[in-house]
């Protein structure tokens, strides 16, 4: 039986990611903050699809506590054959007014935390020969977006990092995949406080976190470097090539501010 472990698997894109591997079988190691939810998906999966869910609590935005999730599924003798670093969050604000602690702490959740588990699993998987990693970006790593300027910074490093490692790791066997959804329907915007760009879907088309997923997990199976969730935001994508920065900032202020 194959090993799938997944970041932030107790909601949104990465509980959807969690039941598409569940439900081929899939044993999975899960992480999140909250072990009611961990807990309750284990029971759920385990009962559902007959596989075994192993949960750690952990906030990842806490320096180290990546290493010491690491440090545990490789003592387990956990082999993992899949890694999703789907775990994010953002900060909507002015840069100068955003708490320092918050910004840190999503700098370290979306890229410490992410490079961190890359590294490791990678390392693992190339010893074995085969593997697959599935970073989650986001459309905003194609653009600055003001406030939300250090968020999509983070999402740029997510997406700069996959295609680099990818092209690294080629002939390995051994597949880093960036996955950039567009806006998705979630409780990502309540703690962003974006829920006003979920209303400007005029804008941005907005998607089920279930169909980010399938995409994501449809992509990273056929080892593509990244993959562009919904053909408006592709295009959005590939126009934005041909603007001017500033420009592209303006237009991506337009949505968040
Ligand atoms: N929603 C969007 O519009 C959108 C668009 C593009 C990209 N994305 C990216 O997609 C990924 C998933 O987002 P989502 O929309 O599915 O968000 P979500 O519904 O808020 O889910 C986030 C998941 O991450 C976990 N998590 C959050 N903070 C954590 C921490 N400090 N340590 C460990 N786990 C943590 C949460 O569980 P706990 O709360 O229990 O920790 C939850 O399982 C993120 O990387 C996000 O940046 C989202």
């Amino acid at each position: 039986m194959e090993t799938a472990f997944i970041t932030g698997a107790t909601d949104g894109i990465g509980y959807e990611l969690a039941q598409i591997f569940a439900s081929k079988g899939c044993n999975l190691i899960i992480v999140a903050r909250n072990t009611e939810r961990l807990t309750g998906i284990k029971a759920d999966f385990e009962a559902r699809y007959g596989i075994s869910v192993t949960c750690y609590t952990a906030d990842l935005s806490v320096e180290h506590n990546a290493c010491e999730v690491y440090r545990r599924v490789a003592a387990s003798g956990a082999e993992v054959d899949y890694v999703v670093n789907n775990a994010g969050f953002g900060t909507s604000g002015l840069w100068t007014e955003l708490e320092w602690e918050s910004e840190r702490g999503m700098i370290e959740l979306n890229v410490v935390a992410l490079a961190y588990f890359t590294k490791m699993f990678a390392r693992d998987m190339v010893a074995r020969g085969k593997g697959r990693i599935l970073n989650v970006a986001s459309t905003a790593a194609f653009e600055s977006v003001p406030y939300m300027s250090a968020y999509a910074a983070t999402k740029a490093f997510v997406l700069s990092l996959s295609i680099g490692v990818a092209e690294e790791l080629k002939g390995s066997g051994v597949t880093v995949t960036a996955l950039c959804p567009g806006v998705t329907a979630s409780r990502f915007h309540q703690r962003a406080h974006t829920e006003e760009t979920l209303r400007k879907a005029w804008i941005l088309p907005q998607s089920s976190p279930a169909s980010a997923a399938a995409y994501g997990y449809r992509i990273m199976m056929k080892g593509r470097l990244y993959g562009v969730h919904r053909a408006g935001n592709r295009l959005s994508m590939w126009l934005i090539r041909f603007l001017p920065r500033r420009t592209a900032a303006r237009l991506a202020a337009s949505t968040t501010h």
